[in-house]
């Protein structure tokens, strides 16, 4: 694997599973694979899970890691080409990004959504910048239009859960006071929606993702019809993608918070999110202390996402 950034970089999802879980069983096993390798992890925005998974993953894979903050300790980066950089950014990307690349193997970067400029947000100008000039293997620890470690994770956790050969998944909307991405949404979508299981989006009219994500999900605004039956319920805040809106919350109605209630609807449906999570806002603290929720299993399987996609790129270095 040269670069991961979308569903298509894995390949089949069945091998991407099987070898996730036969790592799981044995994450000891390639410890040869990454030794005298070096992992640089860049993170543009805060992280918990990911930074600490995707370091655990590496030094599974025998690697070295460094982690750089670049808003902590590093010069301000300029991003934008034919800007006169007479502000408060001492270096340009494009000297810092190849700079970068003679010090590891395999790169790693956070790099969020602005949700000021919709063009400029999607067309992922910033990892699209470390892949064009870093001259090493690039990966996604969430862009600003997809997140596919925690998608891939999150595809693990229900093959390792789910008790129907095609189950009823359910991305729901839930309210948050801040302004958030499409990221986690887009990926989720995304990466069901290469499954063949029946998934269902619901949210508020006005929170429609952007078509290529949505793709063959049924859409759903009457959340409890959502809810009818489903295997799982993913739960998850984004901002409006639709213009004139982009970036904006329209509404933090909170009868759309996964309650115990509209759980009841379900097939005794597990629960899910990427945390970190706002608690009774986006789920009530009985449903996220439930022993359906999943939310802990699916942070853990972040390390075994991580460790695949690292694995195969040490693999084609
Ligand atoms: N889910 C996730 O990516 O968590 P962090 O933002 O803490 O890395």
């Amino acid at each position: 694997m040269k670069h991961f950034t979308n569903v298509h970089d894995i390949g089949p999802l069945d091998s991407a599973v099987k070898e996730a879980l036969e790592l799981k069983a044995n994450r000891f096993a390639h410890t040869a694979l990454g030794k005298n390798r070096t992992l640089m992890m860049i993170f543009f925005n805060s992280s918990l899970r990911t930074r600490l998974s995707t370091q655990k993953a590496a030094m599974n894979l025998g690697m070295n890691v460094i982690v750089l903050d670049v808003n902590q300790g590093a010069w301000k980066l300029e991003t934008e080409r034919g800007v006169i950089m007479d502000g408060d950014k001492a270096e340009h990307l494009l000297e810092a990004i190849p700079v970068m690349g003679c010090y590891c193997d395999i790169i790693g970067v956070r790099s969020f959504a602005g949700l000021k400029d919709r063009d400029e947000d999607y067309e992922e100008r910033v990892i699209n910048q470390f892949i064009r000039y870093s001259g090493r293997p690039v990966f996604s620890m969430e862009a600003a239009t997809r997140h596919p470690l925690q998608s891939f994770a999150d595809l693990i956790t229900i093959e390792e859960h789910k008790t129907k050969a095609r189950p009823k998944v359910v991305l729901t909307w839930a309210p948050h006071p801040r302004a958030l991405p499409q990221a986690v949404p887009n990926s989720f979508a995304e990466w069901m929606n290469a499954t063949d299981y029946d998934f269902v989006i619901t949210h508020p009219e006005g929170y429609e993702l952007a078509p290529e994500f949505v793709g063959r999900a049924r859409v759903e605004y009457d959340q409890r019809k959502a809810f009818e039956g489903a295997d799982f319920i993913y739960a998850k805040n984004w901002a409006a993608y639709a213009a004139p809106n982009y970036g904006r919350i329209l509404s933090t109605d909170r009868s759309w918070t996964v309650d115990a209630e509209k759980m009841a609807l379900t097939d005794n449906a597990f629960f899910m999110h990427c945390l970190p999570v706002r608690r009774n806002m986006i789920v009530t603290d009985d449903v996220i202390e439930s022993p359906r929720s999943l939310v802990i299993p699916e942070a853990a399987n972040r390390e075994i996402s991580a460790q695949v996609v690292l694995k195969r790129m040490l693999e084609s270095l």
